[in-house]
C-alpha cells in the first residue's frame, strides 16, 4: 500500500505571466477554490494522509496560511521548498527523508482529474509493490505531453516527452506511483538540453527493467492540465459548468475527510469559522446538516 505522495507546487509559471509573477499558479483560484486543492483531493481520494508539498523559495508560508499541517483535515502535510525547477524527478530526491523506505505517489500541482470510478481506479494504483505505474490518457494535442509508444496489447514501448512527430495520442499524465528505487535511479539522472532531469527518463528507466505498467483514465473521465492560461481558462470553466448543474462541489477537501472518516463535524464547524462567510463554507454547511 502506498501512504505517501507528494505534490510538486513549484515552478516558475512563466506561459501565465502576469498572472503568477506576484502568485504561485498553484494558489491562483479554479473557480471557487485553489488550484492546489484539486491534486490534494486527488491523494485524498487514494486514501493518502502522509502529504509532501514542495513548494518554491519563500513560499511555505502563502501555503501553510492557507492549509496548515493538515490536522484541520486529518491528514499530515509537510512542506519542502525547492529553489529552483530542475525538473520533476527532483521531488524523489529532496523528498528522500520523507520517502524514508516506503514507496509513493506524486502528483503534479497542475494536474486536475475527474470522473466515475476515479477513486476505484486510484485505489487500485496505490497497491503497487514494485515497480512504476502511470496513468495514461487520449488527448487530441499530444505534442504537449509526455507520450506513451504502446503496442497492440496496450503494453509501454517507451515513453517520449512532447514528441514532435506523432507517436500516439496516450498523453502520460501528471499522477505517478512508484516503488522505493524511484530515490536511487532520480539521483543518476543528467539534465536534458532544458536544463532540467526528466520524468520520461526516469520512467525509461523502469521500462527497460521491465517494471512499468500503465492504468487508462477512459472516455468518461476528464484529465485537464492548467499549464497555459487557455487549459486554465478550460478547467475552471469545466468546474464552474459541472459545481453548478450538480450542485456538488469538486475537490471540497472537507467533504473528503469527512467521508473518510479522518475529521468529524465539530471539524467541519472549525474550518467553517477558518473560511469564512463564503459560498464554499455555505456548502460545508450543507454537508453536515441532515437532510429533512
Ligand atoms: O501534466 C503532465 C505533464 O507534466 C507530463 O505529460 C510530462 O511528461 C511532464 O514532463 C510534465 O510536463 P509539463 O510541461 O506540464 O511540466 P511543467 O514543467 O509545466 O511542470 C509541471 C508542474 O510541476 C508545474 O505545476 C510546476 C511544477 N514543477 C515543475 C518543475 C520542472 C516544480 O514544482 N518543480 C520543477 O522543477
Amino acid at each position: 500500500m502506498i501512504n505517501k505522495g507528494i505534490i510538486l507546487a513549484g515552478g516558475t509559471g512563466t506561459r501565465m505571466s502576469p498572472l503568477t509573477k506576484a502568485v504561485n499558479k498553484q494558489l491562483l483560484p479554479i473557480y471557487d477554490k485553489p488550484l492546489i486543492f484539486y491534486p490534494i483531493s486527488i491523494l485524498m481520494l487514494s486514501k493518502i494522509r502522509d502529504i509532501l508539498i514542495i513548494v518554491n523559495k519563500g513560499q511555505i508560508n502563502q501555503y501553510r496560511k492557507l492549509i496548515q499541517d493538515g490536522e484541520n483535515l486529518g491528514i499530515k502535510i509537510t512542506y519542502q521548498e525547492q529553489s529552483k525547477p530542475r525538473g520533476l524527478p527532483e521531488a524523489f530526491i529532496l523528498g528522500e527523508k520523507f520517502i524514508g523506505n516506503q514507496n509513493v505517489a506524486m502528483i503534479l500541482g497542475d494536474n486536475f482529474f475527474y470522473g466515475q470510478g476515479l477513486s476505484e481506479n486510484l485505489k487500485k494504483c496505490t497497491k503497487l509493490k514494485s515497480g512504476a505505474k502511470v496513468l495514461l490518457h487520449k488527448v487530441s494535442n499530444p505534442e504537449s505531453f509526455g507520450v506513451a509508444k504502446v503496442n497492440k496489447r496496450n503494453k509501454i514501448l517507451k515513453i517520449i516527452e512532447k514528441p514532435k512527430k506523432h507517436v500516439s495520442n496516450l498523453a502520460v499524465t501528471g499522477l505517478y506511483f512508484f516503488d522505493n528505487n524511484v530515490i536511487k535511479y532520480s539521483k543518476t539522472l543528467k539534465p536534458s538540453k532544458r536544463g532540467e532531469i526528466e520524468i520520461v527518463d526516469l520512467l525509461n528507466i523502469y521500462k527497460k527493467k521491465n517494471k512499468l505498467t500503465a492504468d487508462y483514465i477512459g472516455r468518461g473521465g476528464a484529465w485537464l492540465d492548467t499549464g497555459s492560461i487557455e487549459d486554465y481558462f478550460k478547467t475552471f470553466s469545466f468546474v464552474h459548468a459541472i459545481e453548478n448543474r450538480q450542485g456538488v462541489k469538486i475537490a471540497c477537501l472537507e467533504e473528503i475527510a469527512l467521508s473518510n472518516k479522518w475529521i468529524d463535524k465539530n471539524q467541519v464547524r472549525k474550518q467553517i469559522k477558518f473560511y469564512g462567510n463564503c459560498s464554499y463554507s455555505n456548502y460545508l454547511k450543507k454537508i453536515i446538516t441532515p437532510s429533512a
